[in-house]
């Protein structure tokens, strides 16, 4: 068996690591060993980024959702959930207050709502993009068909994110109910791409039934898909959903897992997630220095914050935008690292 040295070597010289290098980095407690791949990492990431963080600005713009994810705190048959989607007049009052504190990227998220149909999210984009042109405009919003992503694009969306969630068919089938299908998320992302969006694909660590191996063939996936977002954060139960007993994905494994996937991919855009904020008070520093180089505050009202929850205990569900945006700078302060105003964009 190679050691954790070699492997990390390896791994920052070639960019891929087979199941049982993988296997041996996310078993490890040696100590140097992870130093060396936090560190590595780290200055990977400052090679191509320096010591900037970008931030994007998150709008979650309504939290219906037709969809039934086993894990999610939105899903359609939370009863507990309540409700709420902003107007368009709210959404751009988001984004006029983003803008002034500095944001340059908006990121639209939501559930996957019908009653935002094709020619309304088109509207919002265009608007958004009419009022902010030298603002990056990215949408979170779900699986659509190949000819929405084509409309959402042409009305002025630059980016979109929609995290695989697992490579693995089997493992996917554990996390969703049967009406949803391992091959049209796959076909989403392809399209993405292929319409020339950033694309952002990702997954949770520590989702219920997931493995070294479903995990090697994440990291190998994102490989193939060459996106130029990764989002991951840990998997935090929700106490109203069928996974709410199931344990938490840990800030190790995702620490862990950030550093391999800067030293696979060097200059993609890795955010340390909110999740990861919520399962450690330094969650989001730790992600940082771990090779992340992208936050993304919250710019929703502050009304409806609380009821935004994918997961249980999310942070900074109390905090106006600006309390966030400057928390954050803070923050980042703290360890040496500068958020910046830019639009972000990948340095590929
Ligand atoms: N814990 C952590 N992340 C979650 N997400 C959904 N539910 C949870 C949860 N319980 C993530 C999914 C989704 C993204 C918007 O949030 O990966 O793609
Ligand atoms: Fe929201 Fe600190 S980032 S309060």
């Amino acid at each position: 068996m190679t050691g954790e040295f070699e492997i990390i070597e390896h791994l920052a010289a070639e960019r891929t690591l087979s199941a049982e290098e993988l296997s041996v980095l996310l078993k490890t407690e040696n100590a140097d060993a992870l130093e060396k791949l936090r560190s590595l990492a780290a200055e990977t990431a400052q090679r191509i980024y320096g010591n900037e963080v970008y931030i994007r600005g998150l709008i979650e713009f309504t939290n219906y959702c037709k969809n039934d994810c086993y894990y999610c705190g939105i899903r359609r048959s939370n009863g507990e959930a309540q409700r709420y989607r902003l107007t368009e007049e709210q959404i751009l009052e988001c984004c006029k207050e983003g803008y002034g504190l500095g944001f340059r990227t908006f990121v639209l998220q939501g559930g996957e709502d019908p009653y935002f149909t094709d020619a309304r999210i088109c509207g919002l984009v265009a608007a958004i993009k009419a009022k902010y042109p030298d603002c990056a405009l990215t949408l979170s919003i779900g699986e659509k068909p190949r000819e929405s992503y084509q409309a959402y694009f042409d009305a002025g969306a630059d980016r979109y994110l929609l995290r695989h969630e697992t490579a693995d068919e089997l493992h996917y089938g554990r996390l969703h109910p049967p009406e949803m299908s391992f091959s049209n998320r796959m076909r989403c992302l392809r399209d993405l791409k292929d319409i020339g969006y950033q694309t952002g694909c990702g997954f949770m660590v520590g989702s219920p039934y997931q493995t070294t191996e479903t995990l090697h063939a994440d990291l190998m996936f994102i490989k193939e898909l060459k996106p130029e977002m990764v989002g991951i954060g840990p998997f935090i139960p929700q106490k109203d959903t069928p996974f709410g007993e199931k344990a938490a994905g840990t800030l190790e494994m995702t620490l862990r897992l950030l550093s391999i996937i800067r030293l696979m991919h060097p200059h993609v855009l890795l955010p340390a997630t909110t999740a990861l904020g919520t399962i450690h008070p330094k969650g989001r520093e730790r992600g940082i220095l771990a090779g992340a180089n992208v936050v993304m505050p919250n710019l929703s009202p502050v009304n409806v914050r609380e009821k935004y929850k994918l997961y249980d205990n999310k942070i900074c569900t109390g905090d106006e935008a600006a309390e966030c945006r400057f928390c954050m700078q803070r923050r980042m302060e703290s360890i040496g690292y500068q958020v910046v105003t830019a639009r972000g964009d990948y340095k590929g």
